[in-house]
């Protein structure tokens, strides 16, 4: 038996079509973009890659009514965000991020400090949540260059206040960066009307698709001030030997993850026929079922908020006098796959307080079942009791 409870760290199974679309273009497809002829094969892969680009931008709101040129395309979240972070920001300047960013955000932030970027972190409360009024009172004393922001914490999921958020750095002047790993394919979310300077997005969770493709949907002008990190062969252009400005060519150098791409676009296609607000309603249910749940185990000491709203289906607890990784690995050995520890995210368990033990992490998700949950709800104290008598 194995009951799949780690969708955080990205979502399983996969929609049918995803895997159907990826073994039909190495099957039958298979050519490289804008490296051949015009031929059936490379035509079919320049549409492919081009509805992917439309699907993403019309999914999270891309610019110019979607224009699929500003979608970029790399492996993962954590290469967008250095893409974006390292591409723009140079000494001297200011970064506010939130106390509850994922080492996607952190490690390149420490990294361009040592190098004379000038980092603030805004605090967040116990549940990891930020209050748009320190932003504020911030924002009235100093410039700044640069806001990233996770949108949805990986440890708890608890959800930032994104449209505040949005509406201050507007305000100010200041280009907003977003971090969707955990909400991407999960809430509804619209980059143009929130004045997104660059939204970074992962394929393998809430979007569906395979691991290994994830991108920046980008605004025009943000994304013409944006250095690349990568230089090399676009497919176009190749009479001169520098990088073209022209997106999406500027961010994508090398050949592309062509499978990726294939699968996410089928991913998103059945997001568009499930509806994101029935994915998300059903990830609710399964969530509030979860959190009532472990509300009533003995010992338990959750993390986040306590109800579902302003949270997404992740919990992370302790269970008092047990370590959570031998909690987890007694699970494991039941068929309960789920994610203990520190979740790449240390600052984000300093701020709730669950530092350095970490915790226990589960996330359902969309094709988990009611019936999976009242398996995981039985098994878990009964395998804290056991531990517990072995300690
Ligand atoms: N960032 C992912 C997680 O939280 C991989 O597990």
């Amino acid at each position: 038996m194995s009951i799949y409870l780690n969708n955080a760290a990205t979502t399983w199974p996969k929609p049918a079509p995803v895997g159907e679309a990826m073994a039909a273009f190495l099957a039958r497809g298979g050519a490289n973009l804008a490296r051949g002829t015009s031929s059936a094969r490379d035509m079919e892969t320049l549409n492919s890659v081009l509805d992917c680009r439309i699907r993403v931008a019309s999914l999270l709101g891309g610019w110019e009514d979607a224009d699929p040129r500003y979608v970029t395309f790399c492996a993962n979240v954590t290469e967008a965000l250095n893409f974006v972070l390292r591409g723009f920001l140079r000494p001297g300047m200011k970064v506010i991020a939130s106390s509850m960013e994922h080492n996607a955000v952190m490690r390149p932030l420490r990294a361009l400090e040592e190098r004379g970027v000038l980092l603030t972190l805004l605090p967040s409360d116990r549940e990891g949540l930020l209050d748009p009024e320190d932003l504020r009172r911030l924002l009235r004393t100093e410039r700044f260059d640069l806001m990233v922001m996770a949108h949805a914490s990986n440890v708890c999921g608890t959800v930032q206040p994104l449209d505040t958020v949005a509406e201050l750095c507007a305000g100010a002047g200041g280009p907003l960066v977003l971090d969707s790993a955990q909400t991407a394919g999960v809430l509804p979310i619209d980059a143009a009307a929130l004045g997104l300077a660059a939204l970074c997005f992962t394929g393998h969770k809430g979007l569906m698709g395979p691991q290994g493709i994830g991108g920046i949907l980008w605004r025009p002008d943000f994304a013409a001030r944006v250095e690349p990190l990568v230089a090399g062969g676009t497919g176009s252009y190749s009479h001169v030997e520098t990088q073209p400005e022209e997106l999406p060519d500027k961010f994508e150098s090398g050949t592309p993850n062509l499978p990726g791409i294939v699968g996410l676009h089928a991913a998103l296609g059945w997001i568009e026929e499930t509806g994101i607000e029935r994915i998300a309603g059903h990830e609710r249910e399964l969530g509030g079922k979860l959190l009532e749940g472990l509300s009533r185990v003995e010992g338990i000491q959750l993390t986040g908020k306590r109800g579902m709203e302003g949270r997404l289906p992740v919990f992370s607890f302790n269970i008092e006098g047990l370590d959570n990784g031998m909690l987890a690995d007694a699970l494991s050995r039941e068929g309960f796959e789920t994610r203990p520890g520190l979740h790449c995210a240390p600052i984000a368990h300093r701020t709730l307080g669950s530092f350095p033990q970490g915790g226990l992490r589960v996330s359902p998700g969309y094709f988990t079942t009611p019936v999976e949950l009242d398996a995981f709800l039985e098994a878990l104290p009964a395998a804290a009791e056991r531990l517990g008598q072995e300690a």
